[in-house]
């Protein structure tokens, strides 16, 4: 059996042999002849004279196979009692169906569509319908406001949106119809075409000049085939965080894509086809877009599409129930799931209910997987966990412990070693490497490998300003951590404004712009706290304008709502605080770092060049009543 440490140095060796021995995983239209163009460095084009079809590489490949009746996806979805399972063969007709919708309404390759939808098969088959044709998907989270949709409309411009009648929060029915029209009335680019999937909970009124039933789309329409497509060409965008409100469309290739993805399913996650592998996330996260949809896929496994949450639909045994009942060799999910499981059932109850044999290894990525949480699930399910490290920009772990290689020494905290197509380094402020055990920034050596962002859409220089020029020659992945001796990595925080709620990615600038929108806000800061459950929370801190006459309760709970209304319920923004004034330097700068250790309560310092020294009490009584 190969080492782990032959395999990275075999790549460190000779990228271009490792990647092209990869490569032949996949089937292509036109082989790969060239494996990496680095002629525009920083804009490398992994196998650029190639060309394939992403959704040929998830379905027809296996029905060609033989494994037609294989389930390709199973859809548990205990909030709407709904169970369904999809074989390959039939996920093929129903993507060459929908895809002929698309082309029937005049979408093409290179055009965007945008896909705004609950966790139910028709959003995978809408995403894989796009690969078919060469159209280009932009997800969007369900939990995202009519706002932060207008921003992904004028950003991508997409050519139509698929969408559903609703999707199911506990206890209550999220209405899309209306957050969508809102979207495409406030949005500059104009979407005159809507398909809409009405699902049982709730019928919308479609209106006719806009919106087509999903069922009338594909009424009659002839089966698409999969269309070749340059291993270049996007794939995919998809929006994340980012410093300010703007956020950041990250670009996915189709040939790198399928390349690193269906490596990472053997050599990090040792699955084989016809596993059953559950990526316990949502579509509109990159988890979601991997591990949901193309890896599992790429890789002949059957994938679970869960609509529920970990707890409440109905109780904390429902992951192990899902796991029992399908056999799931894998799960993947976010350490908040599981915190959320351990708070409701400390003891693992639940967990003693379900056979699981089948289930041999647990996943964590998303944020930091704390040692309480890890060493709780090692001990109640008796299986490796294993935590591994990304970002939307990758697209598939940076740091990982390669289980289908082998499986390397677990220290709880690490997310251990840098995968092949990483070089990962940690540095100084200035650039250079630091010793072992220190601080830094956590910086990957160009080029990235196959499967991460090219670019930005649209956005060439934004990309070289936020990810390329602070260490020139490496890509600046906004994580800080450490190396230890073994090279084992620790990923800390962010060195940005980027903060993790839930597993999920927000920008705090973003909440800033929505906070200083009311009309009372004369200043804000908003800041990500730590939270029991979900790791991160954020917490507002506004000055208001002379002359407000509302009192403070009236304003906060406005704010509130305003965020909720502009960002959308996911940002889980519920803690404002008014302050006379906020903590300054002398130059200006709002002193962030020191009010969310104030908050979190752990030591800190007068920072020397503080402007305003007594706000901090100041601060510490608001929030006070805030529960911190
Ligand atoms: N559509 C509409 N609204 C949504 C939504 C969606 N797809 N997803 C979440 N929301 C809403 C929720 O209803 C909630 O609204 P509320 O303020 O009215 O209660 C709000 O957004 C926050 O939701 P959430 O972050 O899910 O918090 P929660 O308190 O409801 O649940 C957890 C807490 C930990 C159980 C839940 O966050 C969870 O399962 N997290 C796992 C996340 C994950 O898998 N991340 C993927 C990265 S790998
Ligand atoms: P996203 O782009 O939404 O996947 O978020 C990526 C960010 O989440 C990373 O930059 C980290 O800050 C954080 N993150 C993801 N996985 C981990 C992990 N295993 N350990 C620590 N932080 C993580």
């Amino acid at each position: 059996m190969a080492s782990f440490k032959n395999v990275y140095e075999s790549w460190k060796k000779n990228q271009i042999q490792f990647w092209k021995i990869q490569s032949e995983d996949i089937v292509w239209k036109t082989k790969p002849s060239k494996i990496l163009d680095d002629t525009n460095a920083p804009f490398y084009k992994w196998f650029p004279e190639a060309t394939l079809n992403t959704s040929y590489n998830a379905i027809d490949r296996h029905v060609i196979a033989g494994r037609g009746e294989q389930d390709a996806i199973i859809y548990d979805s205990p909030i709407t009692n709904v169970k369904r399972k999809i074989s390959y063969s039939q996920l093929q007709y129903q993507v060459s169906q929908f895809a002929g919708a698309l082309l029937n309404q005049g979408v093409k390759k290179g055009d965007r569509v945008i896909i705004y939808m609950p966790m139910i098969p028709e959003a995978i088959v809408s995403m894989l319908a796009c690969a078919r044709i060469g159209a280009v998907h932009s997800v969007v989270f369900g939990g995202f406001a009519s706002n932060e949709l207008a921003i992904r409309i004028d950003d991508c411009k997409p050519k139509i949106i698929i969408s559903a009648s609703c999707g199911h929060e506990p206890n209550k029915i999220i209405e899309y119809k209306p957050l969508l029209n809102k979207a495409i009335e406030i949005a500059k680019h104009k979407v005159n075409k809507c398909i809409i999937f009405q699902r049982d909970a709730l019928k919308v009124d479609l209106d006719t000049n806009q919106d087509i039933d999903w069922f009338d789309a594909i009424k009659d329409v002839p089966l698409a085939n999969p269309i070749e497509v340059s291993a270049t060409d996007p794939l995919y965008i998809l929006y994340t965080s980012g410093t300010t409100g703007k956020p950041k469309g990250v670009v996915r290739d189709n040939g790198g894509h399928a390349v690193s993805l269906k490596w990472s399913m053997k050599n990090i996650y040792n699955v084989e086809v016809g596993d059953v592998y559950w990526a316990a996330s949502d579509i509109g996260w990159v988890v979601g877009h991997s591990y949901i949809v193309y890896a599992p896929l790429f890789h002949g496994c059957t994938t679970v599409l869960f609509e529920g949450k970990p707890i409440g639909t109905p109780d904390a045994g429902t992951f192990w129930r899902i796991i029992s009942e399908y056999k799931v060799k894998v799960l993947f999910t976010a350490p908040t799931a599981l915190r959320a499981i351990k708070k409701d059932d400390p003891d693992g109850k639940f967990i003693k209910n379900f056979d699981l044999t089948n289930f041999k290894t647990l996943f964590l990525a998303g944020e930091r997987a704390d040692p309480d949480t890890v060493l709780w699930l090692e001990n109640k399910l008796k299986i490796p966990v294993i935590d591994n490290w990304w970002q939307t920009e990758t697209g598939w772990p940076i740091a990982a412990n390669p289980l289908g290689i082998e499986i390397l020494p677990i220290k709880i905290g690490s997310p251990t070693l840098a995968m092949p197509g990483y070089d990962v380094q940690v540095l100084s402020e200035h650039g250079t490497e630091v010793s072992p055990g220190t601080l830094g920034a956590v910086a990957i050596k160009l080029p990235l490998p196959p499967g991460s962002f090219p670019t930005l859409w649209n956005a060439d220089n934004r990309y070289i300003e936020s990810y390329l020029s602070t260490f020139p020659g490496y890509y600046e992945t906004g994580d800080a951590g450490y190396q230890d001796e073994d090279g084992y990595l620790y990923i800390m925080s962010r060195t940005d404004d980027v903060i993790n709620v839930a597993g999920h990615r927000l920008s705090t600038g973003a909440m800033e712009e929505a906070v200083s929108n009311h009309a009372d806000v004369a200043e804000c800061a908003v800041v990500g706290v730590l939270d029991n459950l979900k790791g991160q929370v954020p917490l507002g801190l506004v000055c208001l304008n002379n002359g407000c006459n509302k009192t403070n309760e009236v304003v906060c709970k406005e704010i509130i709502d305003l965020v909720r209304a502009q960002i959308g319920p996911v940002a889980a923004f519920k803690s404002v605080a008014v302050v006379s004034a906020l903590p300054k330097t002398r130059s200006g700068k709002i002193l962030r770092a020191t009010i969310r250790k104030i908050v979190d309560k752990v030591d800190w310092e007068m920072p020397a060049t503080v402007d305003n020294p007594l706000v901090f009490d100041e601060i510490r009584d608001a929030i006070k009543p805030l529960g911190y």
